[in-house]
C-alpha cells in the first residue's frame, strides 16, 4: 500500500472546500487515500484532486471508517453533528466552522502562534474565523514585544467569506449592472456591489453582531489573553477574495513604527509591504492566492501614545481557512 494518511474533506464543493484541495496538492501533503463529501445534492457529482475526479459521498459514519484526518467546512450545524461522528469513526477533525472555537477543551490553533496548543487536543481541534486569523498574525509579535493592552479592528471583508453563495451574488450584482438591469439581494441583505455593508450578520442587542465578537473573544484565546480590549467592526465590501483589517494596537511597552516593521518582517507567515514613497502597500487583488498575511501603512497613532496603527491582508481563504488547517494537519504529522 501507498504510503500516507487517508484524508475526508467534508463540504469539498464550497469555497473553503475547495482550497483545501488545492491546498493539499500544493504543499505535497501526503495524502494516500482522498474521501470528499457535501450535501445530499451533490452526492454522486465529483470534485477534482490532483487532476482526478473524486466522487462525493453521503456523510455517514461508515464512510469515515479507516480515516486519519477530516478537515470540515459545512457550516457549524453540520460540524455540531458530524464531527463526533467522525472522531468516534477514529478520525481527527480539524474544523473550519464556529461549532467548537470557543470550547474549552478544543485548541483554537494558527500554527506561527501557538502551535502548543494543537497538542491537547482530543479528537477536534478548530481552525479560527477567517478575519481573526488575519488579524492575530500581526498583533501576535507586538504582544510579546511590548504586551498589547486595546486592539481597535475594523474589517473589509471579502464575498468568497460567505462561501460560493456570496462570490455569484457579488458577479451577478456586476454584470447586471453592466447590461443596465435591477441589482437583485438573495444571499446578502443589501446589494453589495459597489456598496459596503457594514455587518457581516444580523446585529445583537448589544450593537455587536456575531462575526465582530468572533474577532474579539477568539483573538483571546489564540494570544492567551483574556481580558484584552478588543474593539471591533466587521463590513463586508464587494471584494472577491482577502480580507483588509485596519487595526490599532495599544501595548505597555510603546513600539515605534520603525521597530515594529522589524518584528513584521521576521514573524514567519507575514510579509512586510510598506513603502509609502512608492505607493505599495498591501490590497487584496495583489495578496489572492497568497498563503502569508501582508503588513503595511504602518505608522505611530497620532491620538494615542502607545499607539501603532497599520493594515493587514491576507488572502481568507487560503491562510483564513484551508491554508491554516493544512498547516495544522501539518502539526498533527510531526507531533
Ligand atoms: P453542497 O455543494 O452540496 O451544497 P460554501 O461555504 O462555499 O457555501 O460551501 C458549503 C459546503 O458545505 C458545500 O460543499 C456544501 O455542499 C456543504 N454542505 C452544506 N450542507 C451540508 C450538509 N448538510 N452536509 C454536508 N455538507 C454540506
Amino acid at each position: 500500500m501507498a504510503s500516507g494518511l487517508s484524508i475526508a474533506v467534508v463540504g469539498a464543493t464550497g469555497a473553503a472546500g475547495q482550497t483545501t484541495l488545492r491546498i493539499l496538492e500544493e504543499r505535497k501533503f501526503p495524502v494516500r487515500e482522498l474521501r470528499a463529501f457535501a450535501s445530499e445534492r451533490s452526492v454522486g457529482k465529483t470534485v477534482t484532486f490532483r487532476g482526478e475526479p473524486v466522487t462525493i459521498q453521503r456523510v455517514e459514519p461508515a464512510a469515515f471508517k479507516g480515516v486519519d484526518i477530516a478537515f470540515c467546512s459545512a457550516g457549524s450545524a453540520q460540524s455540531k453533528e458530524y464531527a463526533p461522528m467522525i472522531v468516534k469513526a477514529g478520525a481527527t477533525v480539524i474544523d473550519k466552522s464556529n461549532a467548537f472555537r470557543m470550547d474549552p477543551a478544543v485548541p483554537l490553533v494558527v500554527p506561527e502562534i501557538n502551535a502548543h496548543a494543537a497538542r491537547s487536543h482530543r479528537g477536534i481541534l478548530a481552525c479560527p474565523n477567517c478575519t481573526t486569523i488575519v488579524t492575530v498574525m500581526p498583533l501576535k509579535p507586538l504582544h510579546d514585544a511590548g504586551r498589547l493592552t486595546r486592539v481597535i479592528a475594523t474589517s473589509f471583508q471579502a464575498v468568497s467569506g460567505a462561501g460560493v453563495n456570496g462570490i455569484a451574488e457579488l458577479r451577478e450584482q456586476t454584470l447586471a449592472w453592466a447590461r443596465g438591469e435591477a441589482m437583485v439581494a438573495r444571499h446578502f441583505p443589501h446589494q453589495i456591489a459597489f456598496n459596503l455593508v457594514p455587518a457581516i450578520d444580523r446585529i445583537g442587542p448589544d450593537g455587536y453582531t456575531a462575526e465582530e465578537m468572533k474577532l474579539v473573544n477568539e483573538t483571546r484565546k489564540i494570544l492567551e489573553a483574556p481580558g484584552l480590549p478588543v474593539a471591533p467592526t466587521t463590513v463586508r465590501v464587494p471584494v472577491f477574495t482577502s480580507h483588509s483589517i485596519s487595526v490599532t494596537a495599544e501595548t505597555e511597552v510603546k513600539i515605534t513604527a520603525g521597530r515594529a516593521r522589524d518584528l513584521f518582517a521576521r514573524f514567519p507567515g507575514l510579509k512586510l509591504w510598506d513603502d509609502p514613497a512608492q505607493h505599495r502597500y498591501p490590497m487584496p487583488i495583489a495578496v489572492e492566492g497568497q498563503d502569508d498575511c501582508f503588513v503595511g501603512r504602518i505608522r505611530e497613532d497620532l491620538s494615542s501614545p502607545n499607539g501603532l496603527s497599520f493594515w493587514v491582508v491576507g488572502d481568507q481563504l487560503r491562510k483564513g481557512a484551508a491554508t491554516n488547517a493544512v498547516q495544522i494537519a501539518e502539526l498533527l504529522l510531526h507531533s
